[in-house]
């Protein structure tokens, strides 16, 4: 069966909605999150502009700030400077990949982490990997855990998990969340020998390696909970494209007990995270 990411993203949503409206009402605040976009790449602008559609739908305020390719980084540096000391701004998120003459590094440690909203900041990595409550987490990893949660219930205790992929985005961060809820958890890669027979472990399978179609039917132990978070646009016969996930989905889905589709599984997920998130920064800068 299919893990329906776009209706859980749609009741975590509606759910944020009421929350933000209590939080105006209680407070006076209305959360706002503003979003840094360098250059043109099409993929990020449409991203960008679901982030806002979204924000402003459950009811909080989001602008974007546009700059073009060739911002030097200090000028970077000094737009992140006065988003921080903002008081009006709760959640900041500068959209990645950046163009190469600007380190992600310097720019992510320059965000505040309290406004961090991508849970990227070193600060926040560091209290997730603590199990610190504190932390902003990533929100493609949160959107992963939610989903496994919609077909296995809230214990995860004692399942197998392995992750495939050990990106600071997705694979460690997600590898953590899973060891929070008491899953033995194991991370693997590129390197890893005989990667078929330890999926086959898995009672919980991430992908997160960004190859299409990676994981195979008999990689997969039936009954498995497969969570692809994989998004690989491929050439389709008739001269078109289409988006598929990094596990070979129509074989995959009639051997294990549930997966997350690509599209509709994981992506919507990360936005309503991302919301969860801003919301989250907004109620902490009221203590
Ligand atoms: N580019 C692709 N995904 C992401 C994300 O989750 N956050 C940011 N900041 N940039 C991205």
């Amino acid at each position: 069966m299919n893990i329906d990411g776009k209706l859980t993203a749609k009741k975590l949503r509606s759910e944020l909605a009421v929350e933000v409206a209590e939080l105006k009402s209680s407070c006076g605040i209305q959360p706002k999150l503003t979003v840094i976009l360098v250059g043109e790449d099409p993929a990020s602008q449409v991203y960008v502009k679901n982030k806002i559609k979204q924000t402003q739908e459950i009811g909080m305020i989001s602008d974007v700030i546009k700059l073009p390719i060739n911002t030097e980084q200090d000028e970077l540096l000094g737009y992140l400077a006065r988003l921080n000391n903002d008081a009006n701004i709760h959640g900041i998120l500068v959209q990645l990949p950046l163009p190469k003459h600007i380190d992600e590094s310097v720019i992510i440690s320059a965000i505040s982490p309290d406004k961090d909203v991508d849970g990227f900041h070193a600060m926040n990595s560091g209290r997730l990997f603590n199990g610190d409550s504190g932390a902003l987490i990533p929100c493609t990893p949160q959107g992963c855990i939610i989903l496994a949660k919609q077909h296995l219930g809230n214990d995860l205790s004692g399942l197998h998990a392995v992750v495939i992929g050990r990106s600071n985005i997705v694979g460690k961060p997600v590898s953590m969340l899973l060891l929070q809820e008491n899953c033995t958890v194991t991370i693997a890669h590129s390197r890893t020998k005989d990667l078929a027979s330890i999926c086959r472990q898995a009672d919980i399978l991430v992908a997160a390696v960004g190859i299409a179609k990676f994981v195979k039917v008999d990689w997969v132990k039936a009954g498995a909970t497969v969570i692809d978070v994989g998004i690989n646009r491929i050439s389709t016969d008739d001269g078109g494209t289409k988006l598929v996930g990094d596990v070979d989905y129509d074989s995959v889905v009639d051997k294990c007990a549930a997966i997350t589709p690509v599209p509709g599984g994981v992506g919507p997920m990360t936005i309503a995270c991302l919301l969860k998130n801003t919301l989250a920064a907004a109620k902490r800068s009221v203590h």
